[in-house]
């Protein structure tokens, strides 16, 4: 028996679009062993598909048709603490505990290297996926065959408040909303900040952090699809948060916190949501996870 921890991911963190990703503080959980055909559990009742359009054992399959060996099966319990359409990477972490899976299964025929790589080609992207095998804020560039990528590690200087709506949003729709051409202008103003962005996580300028996640490339054609995002991100801002921005797809609104607030930002925050009618919205306060996903021996679960 094997289990397999990935952590949630934040992607796009404002301006980088399909580039930029951090991983936080909750797990999906997958425990997983060989068998001779197919058998799924939702150990926390989650609503995930129980049959062989899974994504965590497409992705094994797949794994196994890639190395010409031979699939007989696989039994596993899936704990889905990262909520599904939700912009929270929960896709990614199947992806990534399939592949992870795979390579312990058929004992590493992969590298970490081409498992990123892989990642980014099952998702198309590798905002989610790289930081959800790695941990921490990656900025990384899918270049169609292979990620080139840059990981650093986030410091206790930051909390993260994810405020998870009621609606969900599914990523092909979220997509679908978007623009195919954006102007020049609106080119730069993303380019300027995502760079802004990167260069202030990595040196501790979060000052910086309001101005860096301002977006056009994104968030205004998804916002309208998540109703009470838009005034909940202003109170956000009137709190005093860093940053908030749509977390990946949406429909979640991420808020970087200043470490100090973390706390008191919890009691302070939720009675306003509250009070404001966001008594659906969950808010989860969160750290950065800097480790990844992990895989380890284990006792089976049964
Ligand atoms: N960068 C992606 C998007 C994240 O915003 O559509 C979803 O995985």
């Amino acid at each position: 028996m094997i289990t397999i921890k990935i952590p949630a991911t934040s992607a796009n963190v404002g301006s980088g679009f399909d580039s930029l990703g951090l991983a936080v503080t909750l797990y999906n959980e997958i425990h997983l062993e060989e068998y001779e055909g197919l058998s799924i559990r939702a150990l926390d009742g989650a609503n995930i598909p129980l049959d062989e359009t899974n994504l965590v054992y497409t992705t094994i399959k797949s794994m196994y048709e890639l190395c010409g060996k031979p699939f007989y099966g696989v039994r596993f319990g899936q704990l889905n603490n990262i909520p599904l359409s939700r912009g929270l990477g929960s896709s990614s972490a199947c992806i990534i505990g399939g592949l992870l899976a795979a390579n312990h299964l058929m004992k590493f025929p992969f590298n970490k290297r081409e498992i990123i790589d892989l990642a980014a080609s099952i998702e198309g992207h590798p905002d989610n996926t790289t930081p959800a095998l790695l941990g921490g804020f990656v900025a990384s560039v899918f270049d169609g065959k292979q990620v080139h990528f840059v990981r650093q590690e986030l410091h206790v200087g930051i909390k993260f408040a994810a405020l998870i709506p009621p609606t969900e949003l599914e990523t092909t729709i979220a997509r679908g909303v978007l623009p195919k051409r954006i102007s020049h202008k609106d080119a730069v103003y993303n380019l300027s900040r995502s760079a802004l962005m990167s260069a202030s996580l990595a040196t501790g300028s979060y000052h910086n952090l309001r101005c860096a996640a301002g977006d056009r490339l994104h968030q205004d054609y998804r916002l309208p699809m998540i109703p009470g995002a838009e005034r909940i991100m202003r109170m956000l801002d009137d709190e005093g948060v860093y940053c908030s921005y749509v977390s990946g797809a949406g429909s979640t609104i991420m808020a970087m916190v200043p470490g100090a607030q973390g706390n008191s930002f919890y009691s302070r925050f939720r009675p306003k949501m509250d009070e404001e009618g966001y008594e659906d919205w969950k808010l989860l306060m969160l750290d950065a996870d800097n480790t990844g996903a992990i895989c380890v021996e284990s006792v089976p679960l049964d």
